[in-house]
C-alpha cells in the first residue's frame, strides 16, 4: 500500500480525479475526465443513463481501474491501490446486501475484513444503525425489510468504518416517490452530521439539485459543466445541459440584432423579440443564437402585465399538476411551447383549440450562439 502523502497536497481537495479515462474494449465509458473533489462537500454527478456515472465512481472506489489517469485520495495516489484499502465507503446501485445474512452481519462485514476487535464492532454498527434509524434492528433478516429499510443498512454498511469518502450510487432510485424524499432528507440529515465528502450519482434532475453543493453533469463520458445547482439552473453553458435541466423551450434558431444598447432576436418568419437585458453578456451583432427559456417566463399577456413580446398562439393540451398547470401551446413563429401558470383555471378559461396572445419574457432566457448541426 502506498502511504505517501502527495508533496503540496492541497488539504481541501479529499479525492483528485486527473485525465482518468475508462475503456472496455472500443466502448469508452468515461473519456478524459478531471474533477478535484472538495473535502465536506456533496457533489453530484448527473447525466443520462450510460455517460458513465458509475463507471467513474467505481474508479473512486478502485473497484475498476482506470485506463488512464491517476486517482489520488487525501493527496495520496490510490490508482492502484484495491478498494477495501482506500478509505471509501460505497452503496451500490442495487444496494449489493448479503441476502443470508441479518441486518447486523452485513454491516459488520468491513469491519471484520479490516479486523476490528469484536466489542468495537458491536458498538460501532449499534452506532451506524442508530446514524440511520435502525436501532435496534441489528438481529433482522435482510429479506424481511422494506426497500426503504434495506436501503438505510447499505447506508450503514458503507459508513460504519468512518470511510473519508462516501460514495452513493442512485440509492434512491428504487423507492416510491415519498420514500424517496424522505429519504433524501435524511441523506442531507447524515451529510450535516457526519460532514462526510459525498459523492451521489442520480440520472434525476430534480434530485440533483435540491440535495448538491455543486453538481457534474456528464454526458457520453465527459463533464459538460461544473456548478451549484441555481447557477446550473439559470446559467447553463451549451444545450445539453440547458436541454437536461429542469423543463425549458428552445425557440427556432434567431439572429441577433443590436441598436444602441437594445437588443432583439429576430426570427425567420418576421417575428422579433426584445432580449430585455442589456446584452453585454451576448454574443455580437448578427449572431445566429439559440434561445432557451423556461415556462415559468411565458405568461397569458392580459396577466402578464406587461407590454411587448406578446405573441398570438393556440392552446393545444393542459397538464394540471395541483399548483400549476403546464399548457401547451402552438405560438405564431415559435412552434410549440410550454407554459407555466397558476392553479387550473386556464383549462376552463382557454380550453384547448382557443386562441391565446402570451407574453415571453426573455430576462432570464439563456442564450448560445447556434451550434450548426453536424450529421
Ligand atoms: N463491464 C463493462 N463492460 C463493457 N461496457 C461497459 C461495462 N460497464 C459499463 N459499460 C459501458 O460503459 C458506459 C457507461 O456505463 P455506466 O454504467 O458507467 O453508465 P451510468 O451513467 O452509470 O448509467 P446508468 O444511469 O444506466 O446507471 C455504457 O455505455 C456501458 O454500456
Ligand atoms: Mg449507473
Amino acid at each position: 500500500m502506498n502511504t505517501q502523502p502527495a508533496a503540496g497536497h492541497n488539504g481541501d481537495v479529499a479525492v483528485d480525479i486527473a485525465n482518468v479515462a475508462k475503456n472496455y474494449g472500443a466502448v469508452v465509458a468515461v473519456k478524459q475526465v478531471s474533477l478535484p473533489i472538495r473535502r465536506g462537500e456533496f457533489l453530484t454527478l448527473l447525466g443520462p443513463s450510460g455517460c458513465g456515472k458509475t463507471t467513474l465512481l467505481n474508479m473512486i472506489a478502485g473497484f475498476e481501474a482506470p485506463t488512464a489517469g491517476t486517482v489520488s485520495i487525501d493527496g495520496r495516489d490510490v490508482t492502484n491501490v484495491p478498494p477495501h484499502l482506500r478509505d471509501t465507503g460505497m452503496v451500490f446501485q442495487n444496494y449489493a446486501l448479503f441476502p443470508h445474512m441479518n441486518v447486523f452481519d452485513n454491516v459488520a462485514f468491513g469491519l471484520r475484513m479490516r479486523k476490528v476487535e469484536k466489542q468495537k464492532i458491536a458498538h460501532d454498527v449499534e452506532a451506524a444503525l442508530d446514524m440511520v434509524k435502525l436501532s435496534g434492528m441489528g438481529g433482522r433478516r435482510v429479506k424481511q425489510l422494506s426497500g426503504g429499510q434495506q436501503q438505510r443498512v447499505a447506508l450503514a454498511r458503507a459508513i460504519v468504518f468512518g470511510p473519508s469518502v462516501l460514495l452513493l450510487d442512485e440509492p434512491l432510485s428504487a423507492l416510491d416517490k415519498n420514500l424517496r424524499t424522505q429519504m433524501q432528507f435524511e441523506l442531507k440529515d447524515l451529510h450535516r452530521k457526519t460532514g462526510l465528502t459525498t459523492v451521489f450519482v442520480t440520472h434525476d434532475q430534480g434530485e440533483a439539485l435540491s440535495m448538491s453543493d455543486r453538481i457534474v453533469v456528464m454526458s457520453k463520458g465527459e463533464i459538460q459543466q461544473i456548478s451549484k445547482p441555481l447557477e446550473l439552473y439559470s446559467r447553463p453553458v451549451n444545450s445539453f445541459v440547458a436541454s437536461f435541466i429542469g423543463e425549458i423551450n428552445q425557440l427556432p434558431v434567431a439572429r441577433l440584432k443590436r441598436s444602441g444598447k437594445a437588443v432583439a432576436f429576430a426570427f425567420q418568419d418576421g417575428l422579433a423579440l426584445d432580449a430585455g437585458n442589456d446584452g453585454a453578456a451576448l454574443p455580437e451583432d448578427d449572431a445566429d443564437v439559440s434561445i432557451f427559456v423556461r415556462p415559468e417566463s411565458i405568461a397569458i399577456a392580459d396577466a402578464s402585465g406587461r407590454a411587448g413580446n406578446v405573441v398570438n398562439a393556440k392552446v393545444v393540451s393542459h397538464i394540471y399538476q395541483g399548483t400549476h398547470t403546464v399548457t401547451r401551446i402552438e405560438a405564431a413563429g415559435l412552434g410549440l411551447l410550454d407554459m407555466r401558470v397558476g392553479g387550473g383555471q386556464i383549462i376552463d378559461q382557454k380550453p384547448a383549440g382557443s386562441a391565446i396572445d402570451v407574453h415571453v419574457s426573455l430576462d432570464n432566457a439563456v442564450v448560445l450562439k447556434a451550434v450548426p448541426e453536424t450529421k
